[in-house]
């Protein structure tokens, strides 16, 4: 397949028109992918421009959790991935027949699930968050109320702090958040005295008690743009970077190192999206998502009953 490698920007752009298309894409997709989106946010700014777009068909740069979220908003829309394989290995370290073990073993519970995960996870849970609304989604519930937080056991201890509600936590992790280093950073902190540190709560509690701000990637990106601080240590992606240095050109941003010497703060996942495979995507609308109907319905209920609670919120 030609891709035309002089101006892949223009291309992409008259395909989007011809398909009317929308790009959708995360703040861990590499800078490029970035610019050529017409929307960059967080999994749940992300969920809002797919309920609401009346784009034919959504290219969603970002990993498979986000496009089927996509799907189930719409399930008339074609919604394509640019590398089908890119997955995530919080979504990863909860199959679902699994999960449906560990429900029964849990009896009398609701099931609060973070959005990293599949479609017949969510189909099983009782309401959805993300790292921008978890302790607000979990507040929903009465004080008293057994519940479980699936399937990051990270965010679901922050949740905790944040609420002092007891959750039964299932045990997955993002494999990008618990390789930060702390040794490293503690350094980092010591050669920057007058830096704040801003952390996804996807990190280990280890990294989260050196933050001086713990928030979802948008939250952590408003937060660089509004503190009057100037240097910066960012404990998540490295990809949300491209945002705030556009944002706040002025800033010092220093992302965090993981352990060892590997580049293993880009999420490998969100990094085999490329401008080159979006181009394809957009112009033989594929690899596209498919939910079965009846996992489908199951896992909008819930869905719809995060972003309610958001617009109601809001
Ligand atoms: P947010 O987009 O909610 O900040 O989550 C980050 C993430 O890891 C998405 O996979
Ligand atoms: Fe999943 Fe972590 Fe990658 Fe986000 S950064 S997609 S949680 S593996």
């Amino acid at each position: 397949m030609d891709i035309p490698h002089d101006d892949l920007f223009a291309a992409i752009d008259e395909l989007k028109r011809a398909r009317n298309a929308i790009i959708l894409a995360h703040y861990y997709q590499e800078g490029d992918i970035q610019d050529v989106a017409d929307y960059v946010g967080d999994s749940l700014g992300l969920s809002r421009q797919a309920a609401e777009t009346d784009a034919d068909v959504i290219v969603f740069a970002g990993v498979h959790f986000m496009a089927e979220t996509a799907k189930i908003l719409n399930p008339d829309k074609i919604v394509v991935l640019p590398d089908l394989e890119a997955g995530c290995s919080l979504a990863d370290a909860c199959p679902p027949d699994r999960f449906q073990a560990f429900k029964d073993a849990h009896p009398g519970h609701k099931v609060v699930s973070y959005i990293n995960c599949s479609a017949a996870v969510k189909a099983m849970s009782d309401v959805i968050c993300t790292s921008s609304n978890a302790a607000d989604v979990v507040r929903l519930f009465p004080d008293g109320e057994k519940i479980i937080f699936a399937p990051d056991r990270n965010l679901g201890a922050y949740v905790q702090r944040e609420t002092g509600r007891d959750l039964v936590l299932w045990p997955g992790t993002c494999q990008v958040h618990e390789i930060f280093s702390e040794k490293k950073l503690v350094q980092l902190k010591v050669r920057h005295p007058g830096a704040a540190v801003i952390a996804h709560p996807e990190c280990e509690p280890h990294i989260l008690r050196h933050a001086d701000h713990i928030g979802s990637t948008s939250q952590l990106l408003s937060f660089v743009v509004e503190d009057p601080r100037d240097t910066f240590i960012v404990v998540t992606e490295s990809g949300i970077l491209h945002q705030m240095q556009k944002a706040a050109p002025n800033k010092n941003l220093i992302a965090a190192p993981p352990e060892g010497n590997c580049a293993c703060n880009e999420c490998p996942h969100m990094r085999r999206n490329t401008l080159e495979k979006l181009y394809l995507a957009l112009l033989n609308l594929k690899p596209a998502i498919e939910v079965p109907e009846e996992v489908r319905v199951a896992a909008l209920k819930p869905l719809t009953r995060m972003l309610a609670r958001d617009l109601a919120a809001a």
